[in-house]
């Protein structure tokens, strides 16, 4: 089976090379293919003709997609759309990632895929106009929500994972301001890459969320990594009001992976045991 991998030089790409190194994998980075060059990308697609396709490129930088919001539909939506009508001409499966900001946060308890998604930005939009060509197109699909990735190989289209930003704030010496009301679970894209391979093997195609378990908010995750990591910088919280970013963001995106559950497959650790093992693999946890 041959499975083209679609931004991999990012920090789920990475991971996700992995865990498919025993495969023929195709690994394809951004500087290999523009996924909006339609012409080029069915060039590349006919080429390799994958019988799997994992989709991890997207334009994720959530405030600068309110800037451009015509670039973040091309991107995280209509370029998806030509993968999922290549993939149905060819039948072949189409696995494509999605964010936990589909959802407004108001429900205030986790949630599930039976949920309705309000997105709240230019990027959530963007990124459920995405999944719905998907699901309007092609059936053999999985469709991975997630949240607050973190990788060894660092949000390369972010510049630097939130804890590789914290790390480096630290060491910086100036104080450091994180909101508090923002609830989430912090996901190891590692973790995410093992899951993605077992669940891609039971062939339920589908709607899933993938997130580590239980939550915090982003000043509680900040605060964790200090203290594994042994630093004690000035870190403070704050609001998303007085942080003031560009694009809204859910107050609380916890995602229930019981679709997950539903195929016994939900075995992910909780967020602080993966953050110590990440921190621990980069030599920054205590020990
Ligand atoms: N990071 C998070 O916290 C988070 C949370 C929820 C959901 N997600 C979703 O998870 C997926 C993977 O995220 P990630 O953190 O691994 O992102 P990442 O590190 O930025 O990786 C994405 C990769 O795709 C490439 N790419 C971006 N735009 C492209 C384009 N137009 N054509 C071809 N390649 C392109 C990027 O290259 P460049 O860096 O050169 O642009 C990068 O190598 C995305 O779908 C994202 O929406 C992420």
């Amino acid at each position: 089976m041959r499975t083209l991998l679609i931004g991999a030089d990012g920090q789920l790409g990475q991971e996700l090379r992995q865990v498919y190194a025993d495969h023929d994998l195709v690994p394809v980075t951004h500087a290999d293919l523009e996924i909006t060059d339609w012409k080029h990308t069915e060039e590349v697609l006919d080429r390799n003709v994958p019988d799997l396709i994992l989709n991890t490129a997207a334009y994720h930088r959530v405030d600068e997609c309110e800037e451009f919001p015509a670039r973040a539909y091309e991107v995280n939506a209509l370029a998806v759309r030509h993968l999922a009508q290549w993939s149905k001409a060819h039948q072949a499966v189409l696995l494509h990632f999605s964010t936990d900001y589909v959802f407004d946060g108001c429900l205030r308890r986790p949630y599930t895929e039976a949920d309705l998604p309000k997105p709240l930005s230019a990027y959530a939009v963007s990124k459920l106009a995405g999944e719905y060509f998907i699901r309007a197109i092609h059936d053999r699909h999985f469709i991975i929500r997630t949240c607050g990735l973190y990788g060894i190989a660092g949000s390369s289209g972010k510049g630097g994972n939130f804890v590789e930003t914290m790390l480096r704030l630290a060491v910086e010496g100036k104080e450091i301001r994180v909101v508090n009301d923002q609830v989430l679970t912090p996901t190891s894209a590692k973790e995410l890459a093992g899951k993605v391979r077992q669940l891609v093997e039971t062939r339920a195609y589908g709607l899933y969320h993938i997130t580590n378990n239980g939550a915090c908010s982003w000043y509680e995750f900040a605060a964790s990594i200090f203290e594994m990591a042994g630093l004690t910088p000035r870190l403070q919280p704050t609001t998303s009001a007085a942080f003031g970013a560009r694009a809204m963001r859910p107050a609380y995106s916890v995602l229930d992976n019981a679709s997950l559950r539903s195929l016994g497959l939900d075995d992910l650790r909780h967020w602080r045991n993966a953050l110590e093992e990440y921190l621990k693999g980069r030599g920054r946890a205590q020990a």
